[in-house]
């Protein structure tokens, strides 16, 4: 049987691939230690647990759940929003709890995207939003970021270009994988932007607790519920990534469009899982506090290590990763530098170019491994 056309469009994730690899060599003996990917090795808040156990034994647990999720978790997401960001949703129609944040960027795109339209797309950026326009038939349309720029997308220079196929553009701040953050005015700014050019602005947010003393969602700024989405997700800022709980927000109209393609494809979620997602989201900050006091501890060795790896990297950052410049008397390519290490030093790490093309020249460490193995890797580093 002949496969659609679109498989054609997409290789294989990055990480499905080289995991495979990484698994062979440990299958082999070899001590590799993982610094390569954003999984929370931490665990969820106890509560959160306690919850999904007490959860089974519910009259309700077992049955098909809601489209959109129960009252009380989108209830709980907008008072989140509220307490966090400080901004107000309708919990009735302007908040839709996703299985993931991943599978919002399809839904999005399937309401949005008809084939031949157009996508801004940061690079370097996270790979789903190209792989998803492209299975749609749309096409990516990338904006460089640059550190001289701060990672920002220079929206002057992009509104001088054919924006009249442009239907979507997505943004991630704090940006993954250089942890940039956003300022209020650069949101303001964009709102703007869309607005001028009717361009549907989503910004991907699930890094804004992780190394983050100002948490901000993009539809704080006054009138961006008219063009703006936004996706969060408990995976990261909850330790809960294989739990798969996420949330898009924004006006009713944009929230009812989405969920017109989503209850088309799942039958709601796992009862137990929502009543996890509201324990996790009722926390109060000191979770954050916790949580990030033992990030900052594993970001300080990341940052001995890329130091002795004669790396460069910016100290002013969010999010679970460290990005970091290759040195300048390095003649490989990323993925070339990130082999090197794999095989004789048994660490594996990012390759900045996965991001994209302006991602050539950087690595990414990623902050969910102990401070007992970044040790170790300074350690094999050293030896
Ligand atoms: C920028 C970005 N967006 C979305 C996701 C997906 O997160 P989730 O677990 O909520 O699907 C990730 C996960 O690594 C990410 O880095």
């Amino acid at each position: 049987m002949i496969p659609a056309k679109r498989i054609h469009t997409v290789e294989e994730y990055y990480f499905s691939r080289k995991l495979r690899e990484v698994r062979s060599l440990v299958a082999k003996g070899k001590p590799i230690i993982n610094l390569g990917i954003g999984s929370p090795d931490l665990q969820p808040p106890t509560v959160v647990v306690d919850a999904l156990e007490a959860s089974l034994h519910d009259e309700t647990a077992h049955k098909y759940q809601s489209y959109q999720g129960i009252p009380e978790l989108r209830n709980a997401i907008a008072d989140f929003y509220q307490k966090n960001y400080q901004v107000s949703l309708d919990a009735a129609t302007e908040v839709l709890p996703l299985m993931g944040s991943k599978e919002g960027i399809m839904h999005i795109s399937m309401a949005y995207l008809d084939e031949g339209d157009e996508v801004l797309i940061a690079n370097p950026g996270y790979p789903t939003y190209t792989s998803v326009t492209k299975l749609l038939g749309a096409i990516p349309k990338y904006y460089d970021l640059d550190a001289e720029s701060d990672w920002l997308p220079n929206l002057e220079k992009l509104a001088k270009e054919d924006l009249s196929k442009v239907k979507l553009m997505w943004i991630n701040y704090p940006h993954m994988p250089t942890g940039a953050k956003a300022s209020k005015s650069f949101f303001k700014d964009i709102i703007t932007f869309a607005k001028k050019h009717e361009i549907l602005i989503i910004n991907d947010n699930p890094y804004s607790f992780i190394l983050n003393d100002e948490p901000l969602s993009i539809l704080s700024i006054e009138g961006a519920k008219d063009v703006a989405l936004e996706l969060n997700s408990l995976s990261k800022s909850f330790n809960m990534a294989g739990w798969r709980t996420g949330m898009v927000m924004g006006k009713a109209r944009h929230i009812q469009h989405v969920l017109k393609v989503k209850s088309n494809m799942d039958s709601g979620m796992f009862y137990g899982i929502q009543k996890g997602a509201i324990k996790a989201l009722e926390r109060s900050s000191d979770w954050f506090t916790t949580l990030n006091n033992i990030y900052e501890k594993r970001r300080k060795l990341i940052w001995e290590l890329a130091t002795k790896l004669h790396c460069k990297f910016d100290a002013e950052t969010s999010g679970m990763f460290v990005w970091a410049k290759l040195p300048k008397e390095n003649t490989l390519s990323s993925e070339a530098f990130v082999d090197k290490l794999l095989y004789e030093k048994d660490v594996f790490i990012t390759p900045g170019s996965i991001f994209g093309t302006q991602g050539e020249g950087y690595v990414r460490f990623s902050l969910c491994v102990t401070e007992e193995k970044i040790k170790e890797v300074i350690n094999r580093i050293e030896a």
